[in-house]
C-alpha cells in the first residue's frame, strides 16, 4: 500500500471527521484513482464538498485541482453547497437594486451574519444573491424557499426568515 509521502498535505482542519477521512484515504492508498471514493468520504462526513476539501484531496491524492472540481460538478451526488434548511435569494437586478434590494441584503447580513452566496454555521439559512429574476413589478423582491415575496421591505424579510427559521429549529440541514 502506497504511505502518504512525509510532505504531504494535513488535512484542513482539527475536525474530528477528518480523522475518519484521512484514515480512508490511507487505505485506499493514496491514489489518483481514489479520489472518486475520497469526494464520497468527504460527503459522507460534512454533507457536501468545501473548496478546502477539494484543495485538500486534488494535493494528497497528486490530481489537477481543475480535474477535482470537474469531478465534484460532473456527479450530481456530490455538491459543493452546504446543507441548509432555508434558502433566501435576494435580487440585486437593477430594478430591485434602485428599491433597497441592498438594504435587504445588509438586514439578513446584520441578523444573520452571513452574507450573498454564505450559509449560517448551523445550516438554518443559505443566502444567494441574484440578477433579476424577471419579476421586477415585484421589486424589492427576494424568493424564500421557492416562495417570492415583493414588494418586500428589510423588516419584512428579516420577520419572515425568524419565524420560518424558529419554526424548523432543530430539524438536520438538507442539500440546497
Ligand atoms: S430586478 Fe429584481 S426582479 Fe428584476
Amino acid at each position: 500500500m502506497t504511505q502518504r509521502p512525509p510532505d504531504a498535505p494535513a488535512p484542513p482542519s482539527d475536525d474530528a471527521r477528518w480523522k475518519r477521512i484521512v484514515a480512508t484515504l490511507r487505505r485506499l492508498g493514496h491514489r489518483p484513482q481514489s479520489l472518486i471514493e475520497g469526494m464520497h468520504a468527504v460527503q459522507n462526513e460534512f454533507g457536501y464538498l468545501e473548496p478546502a476539501a477539494l484543495r485538500y484531496l486534488a494535493e494528497l491524492l497528486v490530481v489537477p485541482l481543475a480535474k477535482v472540481h470537474g469531478v465534484a460538478t460532473f456527479y450530481h451526488h456530490f455538491t459543493m453547497r452546504p446543507p441548509t434548511r432555508h434558502t433566501c435569494v435576494v435580487c440585486l437586478g437593477t430594478v430591485c437594486h434602485i428599491k433597497r434590494g441592498p438594504a435587504i441584503l445588509a438586514e439578513i447580513e446584520k441578523r444573520y451574519g452571513v452574507g450573498a452566496g454564505a450559509t449560517t454555521a448551523d445550516g438554518s439559512l443559505s443566502v444567494v444573491e441574484a440578477r433579476c429574476i424577471g419579476a421586477c413589478s415585484l421589486a424589492p423582491l427576494v424568493v424564500l424557499d421557492g416562495e417570492t415575496i415583493g414588494p418586500t421591505t428589510p423588516e419584512e424579510v428579516r420577520e419572515r426568515l425568524d419565524s420560518c427559521i424558529a419554526k424548523t429549529e432543530g430539524e438536520p440541514p438538507r442539500d440546497a
